[in-house]
C-alpha cells in the first residue's frame, strides 16, 4: 500500500517551491523535465531529493505526448530554466527526461528539446514508472491522467511489468464541457479547473472518465490488482476515483494534489 501520508506531505512541499525557493543540502541539483500536451514542467530537487523550487507553463507543443512544435517546446523550457537559474542563482545543468510508453521513437525529439537549452540529459524513463518513484508501490497499478494521454504502469513486487499509453486525457472531458456548456475551449478549461463546480461538472464528463477506467480494466488482471494510484492532473477532478472505482471494482486512491506528482518522479530519476 501507498504511505499516503508521505506522498501528501511531499507533494504539498512540491507544490510550495512554485514560488518559495527551498535551500539544498548542496550545490548539486536534480532536474526533471516533463514535457507534456497541457503543461511544461520544470522540478529542482537537491541531491537528497528535497523540492527546491519548480516552474510550469501551461503549452500545446505537443500532441499524444509527441513534440509537434520544436521551437515553441524548446522556448518554452528555455524560459522556464532561466527563471529558476535567476531565483537559485546557479546554473543547471543535469536533466531527466521521460516519455509516455509507445513513444519511444519521440526520444530524441525530447531529447533534443531539452539538450538545446543546454541541459545534459542523464536519464531517460517512461512517465507512470517515473510517478511510481513517488509513490513506491510494490503491487498495482498507477494510472497518470495528463491532459491528452492516459499511461499506465503495472506493478508486480516493486517492478514495472508493463507500461501502456492511451490517447486520451483531460482535453477530452474540456471539450465535452464547451459542447454541453456552449462555451470557447478556453472557458470549458476554466470550469474544469474551478473546484466549486467539481460537483457540477461530474455528471457532464461521468462517460468519458468511464471510458477512461475501461482503458484500464482491459490491461489489468483484476484478481491480480491490489489497488489503482491516480496521478496526473485531471486527477485533481474531485470524484474521479469513484467512478474509476465503480467502473473497475478496485480499490482507487489518489493523493490531495495529484498534478506535479510524475514530473517531481522524474526528477528523482536525475543522475548527478
Ligand atoms: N483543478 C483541476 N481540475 C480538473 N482538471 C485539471 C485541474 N488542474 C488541471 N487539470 C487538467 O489536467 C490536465 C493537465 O494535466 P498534466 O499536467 O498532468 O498533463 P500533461 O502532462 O501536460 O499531459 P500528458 O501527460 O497527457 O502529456 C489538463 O487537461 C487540465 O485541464
Ligand atoms: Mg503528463
Amino acid at each position: 500500500m501507498m504511505d499516503l501520508d508521505r506522498v501528501n506531505a511531499y507533494m504539498a512541499r512540491v507544490e510550495e517551491s512554485e514560488t518559495k525557493t527551498f535551500k539544498p543540502v548542496s550545490s548539486k541539483l536534480k532536474v526533471g523535465l516533463d514535457l507534456g500536451t497541457a503543461y511544461i514542467v520544470l522540478v529542482v530537487l537537491d541531491e537528497e531529493d528535497n523540492p527546491i523550487a519548480c516552474e510550469k507553463q501551461a503549452a500545446q507543443v505537443l500532441r499524444d505526448g509527441v513534440v509537434v512544435d520544436y521551437t515553441g517546446a524548446r522556448q518554452i523550457v528555455k524560459d522556464l530554466k532561466e527563471k529558476l537559474e535567476e531565483r537559485l542563482g546557479t546554473e543547471l545543468v543535469n536533466c531527466a527526461i521521460a516519455m509516455p510508453a509507445g513513444t519511444e521513437s519521440s526520444v530524441k525529439t525530447h531529447q533534443y528539446v531539452a539538450e538545446g537549452v543546454g541541459f545534459e540529459v542523464t536519464n531517460i524513463l517512461d512517465e507512470p514508472s517515473a510517478a511510481n518513484s513517488i509513490y513506491q508501490i510494490e503491487n498495482g497499478v498507477v494510472v497518470d491522467i495528463g491532459g491528452g494521454t492516459t499511461g499506465l504502469a503495472i506493478l508486480k513486487d516493486g517492478k514495472v511489468v508493463q507500461i501502456e499509453d492511451e490517447p486520451t486525457g483531460g482535453t477530452h472531458l474540456t471539450l465535452v464541457l464547451a459542447g454541453n456548456y456552449h462555451v470557447s475551449f478556453q472557458e470549458a478549461e476554466a470550469i474544469k479547473q474551478d473546484y466549486a463546480r467539481h460537483k457540477e461538472i461530474l455528471p457532464v464528463v461521468k462517460a468519458v472518465i468511464e471510458k477512461m477506467a475501461s482503458i484500464v480494466n482491459r490491461y489489468i488482471d483484476k484478481s491480480q490488482t491490489d489497488a489503482i494510484y491516480l496521478c496526473g492532473g485531471t486527477c485533481c477532478l474531485t470524484g474521479i476515483e469513484t467512478i474509476f472505482e465503480k467502473e473497475t471494482g478496485i480499490k482507487t486512491i489518489k493523493p490531495a494534489n495529484p498534478f506535479l506528482v510524475t514530473p517531481a518522479g522524474i526528477a528523482m530519476n536525475c543522475k548527478l
